[in-house]
């Protein structure tokens, strides 16, 4: 579906022709570009802005019957995500249109600023997340995706990058997979049906899955997940799946938090606070999707990811506030909320894969605390760790995919706040502020002495209204950050 192409635009017919425009500089060198380029500029409705547009319909000396131009801005202020949005913006307005192919013409090495091959992967990135649609639910489908998204280049420089739209691809079908998941209603992705998709995607990808049930998982002692689980008819679920680069390499482990409906349990939430918490399983979303993509993308080291997958429900079955459980690590917690319960099915899950796989570096994403959108707000995670280098290539990854992340600290003074009087540990601390970092230093107490990082991601997994390349709903954030942090590590 993504294709690079290096056709002559004098006489080979495209239907659609795509330019993106800078306001202040040239940045095309194909020669029939530049007259159409200067011809909308000499127009009083284009300048080139962000936002800006103009179509052409069957412009003299070339053989495109519409050219879309649209506008960048200034050139200074060109990034990687510039071309992302004016992708995506682009084959979503294709879609509306019912076109069934667009060809972008990219912009010439070294006129942007930006490093070639990042500008192309943005581009390739923004126009295959913006060609989604979910209408699982619609009975009348409207709308199609494109059939092809062709992007103009040089000959030889196509030859250069000819593997990166099946990278671009493999690491975009696994951040449709996520989002597709997380904007999953809950009644549809029960633990038991939403492993079930996980395990049907992961294997049709290639990797080994295990899924445990309630009997494994009460054998193997998960004792805190499996307290969350109880208030729920839904049975609970670890799925784990597996990827093995070929020749001994690290072993990187990923924990996604799977809630697929966080009511709050006894502690119910207040109505507002539970409209999106089927957005609860996202960490788990991402993971998958992550481990989907790698089974192509074949890094050299192998990834586990774990998903341990509940739903949070108040009954007369459930964990009641005041309740003490054994934990997987055999640490006794003291449930001080039962809405706190992303942490519990968090720490079995980290110790086990502690212990089970030895991992080099361990990684958990997870929704875990309104605290966490307070502080940084809908479009930033937040990371936690005590390994600076791993703190950072993470922040670094996320610079460099757009799915920003931000350090935050792990003061141990703090840990004073999860003091309980009955058990080794609270679930709740006792002041509501800092939440997020609580949260982490909770989940810290579990990992033992391994290389360990939490993201919050709370914050940007949902974006309720949809922007240039995601539509209503899940974001899929955290998938491509994490294929590009493999490389990191
Ligand atoms: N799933 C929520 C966190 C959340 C809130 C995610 C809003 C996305 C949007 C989590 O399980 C939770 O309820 N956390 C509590 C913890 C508290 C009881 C210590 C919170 O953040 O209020
Ligand atoms: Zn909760
Ligand atoms: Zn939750």
């Amino acid at each position: 579906m993504l294709k690079l192409k290096s056709l002559d635009l004098k006489t080979e017919k495209v239907p659609t022709l795509i330019i993106p425009v800078c306001e202040d500089e040239r940045i095309h060198e194909n020669k029939p570009l530049i007259p159409l380029i200067e011809k909308a500029l000499e127009l009083s409705e284009f300048k080139g802005e962000s936002d800006d547009e103009v179509v052409f319909y069957s412009p003299p000396d070339t053989a495109v019957e519409r050219v879309v131009l649209m506008g960048l801005g200034k050139r200074e202020k060109l990034d990687a995500e510039s071309f992302r949005k004016l992708c995506g913006k682009a084959v979503k307005q294709a879609i509306k249109k019912d076109l069934k192919e667009v060809l972008f013409a990219v912009p010439a090495d070294g006129k942007t600023g930006l490093d070639f091959a990042d500008l192309l992967k943005a581009m390739l990135e923004g126009a295959c997340l913006g060609n989604h649609i979910f209408d699982r639910y619609k009975e009348e489908k409207k709308k199609k995706p494109l059939e092809t998204i062709g992007f103009q280049l040089d000959s030889e420089i196509a030859g250069t990058h000819s593997a990166l739209p099946e990278h671009v691809r493999a690491e975009c079908k696994g951040t449709l997979l996520a989002r597709d998941w997380v904007t999953l209603p809950a009644n549809d992705k029960r633990p038991e049906m939403y492993a079930d998709s996980v395990k049907q995607a992961a294997e049709a990808a290639g990797l080994s899955v295990t899924v445990l049930d309630e009997a494994a998982l009460a054998e193997k002692g998960f004792g805190a997940m499996l307290a969350v689980a109880q208030g729920s008819e839904a049975k609970p679920r670890l799925v784990i799946l597996e990827y093995r680069a070929e020749g001994a390499g690290k072993t990187v482990a990923l924990v996604g938090k799977g809630v697929t409906f966080d009511t709050g349990g006894l502690n119910l939430k207040i109505s507002g606070s539970m409209t999106d918490m089927k957005t609860d399983m996202a960490g788990s979303a991402a993971v998958a999707g992550a481990l989907i993509a790698v089974a192509d993308l074949k890094p050299d080291c192998n990834v586990i990811g774990l998903l341990p997958l509940v739903e949070n429900m108040p009954s007369g079955t459930a964990i009641r506030p005041g309740d003490i459980i054994r934990s997987y690590s055999g640490k006794t917690v003291e449930i001080g909320n039962t809405d706190a319960e992303g942490r519990l099915i968090l720490i079995d899950t980290l110790a086990y894969a502690v212990d089970t796989y030895q991992p080099d570096t361990i990684i958990d994403l997870a929704t875990l605390t309104g605290a966490c959108l307070m502080a940084l707000g809908e479009k930033f995670a937040a990371v936690f760790s005590h390994d600076d280098a791993l703190a950072e290539a993470i922040v670094a990854a996320g610079v460099q995919t757009h799915e920003r992340c931000w350090r935050m600290p792990l003061p141990e003074d703090y840990k004073e706040l999860l003091k309980s009087e009955f058990a080794d540990i609270g679930n709740m601390p006792s002041t509501r502020w800092g939440g997020a970092i609580t949260a982490a230093l909770f989940l810290s107490e579990f990992v033992k002495d391994a290389r360990w990082a939490h993201i919050d991601t709370a914050g940007p997994v949902y974006d309720k209204k949809g922007n240039a390349y995601s539509p209503p709903g899940g974001t899929g954030f955290g998938v491509r950050l994490i294929c590009n942090l493999l490389g990191r590590l």
